[in-house]
């Protein structure tokens, strides 16, 4: 599985990818909106800081011609832009107003095992299930995306699916074992994942032991060891 951040701040972007574990950024309407920042600029940004990595951008429109204009307009700030259409009649029709242009897809508000296949079948590039946002309202999200993925198994498909709206770290690992190709997840939760207080408690015992090995000031200091013939 593969791990994208669900942000649009450049910093959370440049912690995860330091950490070596970032392929991609997904990004909403509601996301940008938080950065307060000019889009064409900031857009900009996070497709040159992640490329060639993937970065999904959401069309804004309920008609199909303006989506799949927005979609092509999206597409011309980098390489690497995936545009995100909903799930919906107007979104799989726009889907196939692009199709056979070099626009990469990702259909989101994906909340049934349903509107998977369709959007699978129309040819879209990525879709996102809402994890998170099912279980608000009440339903189960986890059980949704693995009846997604045993159907989607089932057929050959070059869509890869997206694990969105994520919770918790636990949600990852369910979706990890669901076969799920990528997880989208907001950076509290991917420091989540890593931070562990066992992990700080048992390394301060051990940083506190190194003080008593004799030897331990002249260890990496390459100078000192050279001369000592070591
Ligand atoms: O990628 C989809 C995601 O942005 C929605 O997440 O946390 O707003 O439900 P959330």
């Amino acid at each position: 599985m593969r791990l994208f951040l669900d942000t649009a701040d450049i910093n959370e972007i440049k912690k995860a990818k330091a950490w070596g574990v970032l392929s991609g950024v997904t990004t909403n309407p509601s996301i940008i909106a938080r950065q307060k920042k000019d889009f064409f600029s900031l857009a900009t940004e996070i497709c040159e800081t992640v490329y060639p990595m993937p970065v999904s951008l959401e069309a804004v429109d309920r008609e199909p011609e303006a989506m799949a204009d927005q979609a092509r307009k999206l597409s011309e700030i980098s390489r690497n832009v995936v545009v995100k259409l909903p799930a919906n009649p107007a979104g799989m029709e726009a889907l196939t107003l692009i199709r056979g242009e070099s626009v990469k897809t990702n259909l989101t508000l994906v909340f049934s095992p349903t509107q998977a296949l369709l959007a699978t079948m129309a040819g879209a590039d990525f879709i996102s299930p809402f994890i998170g946002r099912l279980e608000d309202r009440g339903y189960d999200g986890l059980g949704m995306v693995r009846e997604l993925m045993e159907a989607l198994d089932r057929h050959e498909s070059k869509t890869e699916v997206i694990a969105a709206s994520i919770r918790d770290p636990h949600q990852i690992v369910e979706i990890a074992k669901a076969g799920v190709h990528i997880a989208t997840v907001p950076f509290v939760i991917l420091e989540k994942m890593l931070l562990n207080t066992m992990t700080d408690m048992d390394l301060d015992k051990f940083l506190k032991d190194w003080e008593e090995v004799p030897g331990r000031e002249y260890m990496f200091r390459e100078e000192i060891r050279k001369a000592a013939g070591a």
